[in-house]
């Protein structure tokens, strides 16, 4: 039986939100089943599932091994999906594709809009731009391509985990405090793109963030001060604000990557949730499923 949605990168910390939001009628695959650099496993996933619109959740995510390993990056974040658009062109069905706040070089001193002219400024930042142009000028209307940013979950590889880890052995934390940003939940970002979905004529770029703004930083401290208030950790372990220098990385980070949705927020009559707010649901998880427990550091 045909499925209605199709979710690439179903084990990914958002293909993982995907397939908990989804209706009836979605189905999921891990890079096992379809890999973005082995066309012949998207051609027979398409072919088997025939499905109206396939969520793209799948990437190379890992942002410093991509400095080191561009053709790899460049594999997944462009050849793959410029392969995966063109099969979905082919074939009449729709595309909505993840992309990410770091194809802006982040010196433009106000949030992005959708057609900020992008300037990335490392590797996965580029490689994930040319998947982009590859959706939309292969698609057209039936393209459609969602930024977003700091993504995180209950589960997974993602800051807020790393914090709660280290927290949990005690810290202390330094933490870089002249990024900005705005950290966003896959729960809240997972509900938006199932309800453009239901759009069918939301082809283009568009913007997806939780509300708000803060740093690396700032994000940490309120991690820390709500685990410690909800008993995740045993208390609010010191923080120390750092720069950029102080933490060297292999890829440079743009300085202020904040996303304007107001766009997509009227198109879709949703309404960001605060970042504060989101970040509570996700503790709320993590404390059911015990998944940062200190005893695990
Ligand atoms: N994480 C962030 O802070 C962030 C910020 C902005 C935008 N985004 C974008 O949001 C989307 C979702 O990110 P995420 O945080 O959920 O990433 P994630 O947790 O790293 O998940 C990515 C998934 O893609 C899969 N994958 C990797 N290479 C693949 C391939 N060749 N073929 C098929 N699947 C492959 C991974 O499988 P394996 O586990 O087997 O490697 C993983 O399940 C991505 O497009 C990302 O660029 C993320």
């Amino acid at each position: 039986m045909s499925a209605w949605a199709l979710v690439l990168g179903a084990g990914g910390q958002l293909g993982r939100a995907l397939l908990e939001s989804a209706s009836p009628g979605v189905v999921g695959l891990g890079r096992e089943e379809a890999d973005l650099r082995a066309p012949e496993t998207l051609a027979l996933a398409l072919r088997t599932h025939d499905p109206r619109i396939v969520v793209n959740a799948a990437a190379w995510t890992a942002v410093d091994r991509a400095e080191e390993d561009p053709e790899g990056a460049e594999a997944v974040n462009a050849r793959g999906v410029e392969t995966l658009a063109r099969l979905c062109a082919e074939g009449g069905r729709r595309l909505l594709h993840v992309s990410t706040d770091y194809v802006f070089d982040g010196t433009l001193g106000r949030p992005y809009r959708p057609d900020d002219p992008p300037r990335p400024i490392n590797v996965y930042g580029a490689s994930k731009r040319r998947g982009e142009e590859a959706v939309l000028s292969l698609l057209g209307g039936r393209g459609t391509v969602v930024r977003t940013a700091w993504l995180y979950a209950p589960w997974g590889t993602n800051f807020l985990l790393t914090i709660l880890r280290r927290a949990a052995t005690g810290g202390p934390l330094r933490v870089v405090d002249d990024q900005h940003g705005t950290p966003t939940s896959v729960l809240t970002l997972a509900r938006v793109l199932w309800t453009a979905t239901a759009h069918e004529d939301l082809g283009g770029c568009w913007h997806w963030t939780d509300g708000g703004e803060t740093t690396w930083f700032g994000f940490a401290r309120a991690i820390v001060e709500r685990a410690a208030a909800r008993g995740l950790i045993a208390t609010a372990v010191p923080i120390t604000p750092i720069s950029t220098a102080e933490y060297p990385r292999a890829a440079r980070r743009p300085p202020s990557s904040v996303l304007d949705v107001s766009s997509l927020s009227r198109r879709l009559g949703i309404r960001p949730v605060p970042w504060e707010e989101a970040l509570e649901e996700v503790l709320e998880r993590v404390s059911l499923a015990g998944a940062a427990a200190p005893s695990q550091g």
